[in-house]
């Protein structure tokens, strides 16, 4: 379980609008050196919701997700977590507020076993009875990881590495927890599997911020949705309110919404 840390009247389960933001995006310009990917974006993940960002190829979504696990510091503006501005944070220490990310690409050490890798996700953490418990934890909840344990990751499917991907962050028990893309390249089967593993580390008490290029999906799950366009944020509303507007459907989601 996440360590529940909001006041218990800032607490909405669903992650109602009038929920405290857990993380802030705050007119952050960014990008590589060759020019800005993002041109000032603004907007909101409140605690213990699923905010889901959506948005063509290119647009700046995995960037954003950088300036989020600091591999990409903002030229202007910032990122505020818990309220505070997270400029000049590194990595590690946005790791050690409980800020936890798996990137698009997969990130498994594929000659390690499954076990080595999931426990690797506990590095920060010293006490060692801790990342025992946590690993009893993690490996309860994910069936593959306690079937295939002592086998190498590399040997395992893409979807297959995903979950224990999705395992080996939550040895940090994070209280944001950042999926650039989890579902990309999976079957229809594996990518259900995948969905209702993200649905449930939300409904653990964890914030998520998703980003989809299945659109649909992501924004069903979601509470909030947020469409980003050539670094701008183009609409954010509800998960439902995107799904609804005609405009947002027929340029980002394949066509109007069809009911369901
Ligand atoms: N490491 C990088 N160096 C230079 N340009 C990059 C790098 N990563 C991404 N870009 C460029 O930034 C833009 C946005 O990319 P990205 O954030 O990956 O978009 P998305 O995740 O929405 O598909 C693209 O034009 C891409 O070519
Ligand atoms: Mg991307």
């Amino acid at each position: 379980m996440a360590e529940l840390t909001a006041t218990p009247e800032a607490v909405a389960p669903g992650g109602s609008a009038a929920a405290p933001a857990i993380l802030a995006f705050e007119g952050v310009v960014a990008g590589y050196g060759g020019g800005d990917i993002l041109h000032g974006v603004s907007f909101e993940v409140p605690e213990h919701g699923l905010t889901c960002v959506v948005g063509p190829n290119g647009a700046g979504k995995s960037t954003l997700l950088a300036t989020v696990s600091g591999l990409v510091r903002p030229r202007l503006g910032d990122v505020i977590f818990r309220g505070e501005r997270l400029r000049g944070c590194t990595p590690r220490e946005r790791l050690e507020r409980g800020i936890v990310q798996v990137p698009q690409n997969h990130s498994l050490f594929r000659e390690m076993t499954v076990r080595e890798n999931v426990e690797m996700g506990a590095f920060l953490v010293r006490d060692r009875a801790l990342v025992r418990r946590r690993l009893e934890q993690v490996v309860e909840r994910f069936p593959v990881v306690a079937e295939r344990l002592g086998a190498k990751a590399g040997s395992l499917s893409g979807g297959q590495q995903r979950l224990v991907e999705f395992a080996r962050c939550l040895m940090l028990d994070p209280a944001l927890v950042v999926l650039d893309e989890p579902s990309m390249g999976l079957d229809p089967r594996t990518l259900r599997l995948v969905f209702d593993t993200v649905r449930a580390m939300h409904a653990d008490g964890r914030t998520v911020l998703l980003v989809e290029q299945n659109a649909r999906a992501g924004l069903k799950l979601a509470t909030h949705g947020v469409v980003l366009e050539n670094g701008r944020v183009r609409f954010s509303g509800t998960g439902r309110e995107v799904l609804d507007n005609p405009e947002i459907g027929a340029l980002f989601l394949g066509g109007a919404a069809r009911g369901g």
